[in-house]
């Protein structure tokens, strides 16, 4: 990985663990101005740091926020940055605070330099145009189209740069592939052992059930590019947390993330309803 100012890359990594604990420690009414912070010694790389579970639970009108905190603190740590969203488009248009795409871009300082952004729906590219528009000055691609597909273009060394990735999978239920995410998790973007793209992939909770059970013949097929194998069925029977549990271990074992953790999104500011998990690796 080619760190930026100086920074090994055992630092950078510890770096980037103190940003997954400093987002954990956060509350609802910090300021972002007071996050700057200064790096903890390195950790042994093979140690799982151990991150608390984040203060208060997330409801879906902080997601946006949530991952815009998390880039804010990543580039803090990083200098630079590229940040990779297969799933970009804006899902509720009338409130843009909830476009994670547009809060990226919108930070300030931003020193991440190069956006990957990719939606299948016509009015979602349309949009993701326009966002490009209004920022000009910046290295933007826009890929129309199955993310599933189009990742094959962005994960080559010429595209993606020798740099730290970030990746947003924010799919509805079953839309991203586990090859898919196999992928991004084997693509290193350097030449040290631990250059692997950072994850954060939404995992329905509320609505799985549903789409398990009303799932047809082309459902069946998508959930098994979804989880990757035809046994996908024994999630039907699990307690949402059990589900979580599993693909963390998935990330772990199967992906070689050193540290993944899930987090709870919840429905609304009351937590009445969980509506999807998110994990980070
Ligand atoms: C949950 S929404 C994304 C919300 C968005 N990240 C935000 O912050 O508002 C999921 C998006 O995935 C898009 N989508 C569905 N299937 C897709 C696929 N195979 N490849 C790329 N995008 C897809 C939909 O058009 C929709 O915009």
């Amino acid at each position: 990985m080619e760190i930026g100012r100086g920074l090994g890359a055992k630092r950078m990594i510890a770096g980037l663990a103190y940003v997954q604990l400093r987002l954990a420690r956060m509350t609802e009414g910090e300021e972002l101005g007071g996050l700057l912070f200064e790096l903890p010694d390195p950790t042994p790389a093979n140690d799982e740091v151990v991150v608390k579970a984040p203060a208060l639970p997330l409801w879906t009108a902080a997601k946006a926020r949530l991952i815009s905190r998390y880039i804010y603190l990543f580039e803090m740590v990083t200098h630079h940055g590229t940040y990779i969203d297969g799933f970009a488009g804006p899902q509720s248009p009338e409130l843009p605070e909830s476009w994670a795409a547009e809060m990226v871009l919108g930070l300030k300082p931003l020193w991440l330099r190069h956006f990957h952004l990719c939606d299948a729906g016509k009015p979602q590219v349309r949009a993701l145009r326009e966002l490009r528009t209004r920022h000009a000055g910046l290295d933007i691609t826009v890929y129309p189209g199955d993310f599933n597909k189009r990742v094959t273009e962005i994960l080559r060394p010429g595209v993606l740069k020798k740099e730290a990735t970030f990746c947003l999978l924010d799919q509805r239920t079953f839309e991203c592939t586990w090859a898919t995410v196999r992928k991004l998790a084997g693509f290193k973007t350097g030449d040290a052992a631990d250059t692997k793209i950072e994850l954060f992939y939404f995992l329905a909770q509320s609505w799985l059930d549903r789409a398990f059970s009303g799932l047809g013949e082309d459902g069946r097929r998508l959930a098994e590019a979804w989880w990757g194998t035809p046994e996908w069925s024994h999630l039907m029977q699990m307690e949402a947390w059990d589900r979580a549990r599993t693909f963390c271990e998935r990330f772990r074992n199967e992906l070689g993330y050193k540290s993944v953790k899930p987090w709870a999104i919840y429905a609304s500011e009351g937590g009445g309803g969980r509506l999807r998990e998110t994990l980070f690796a």
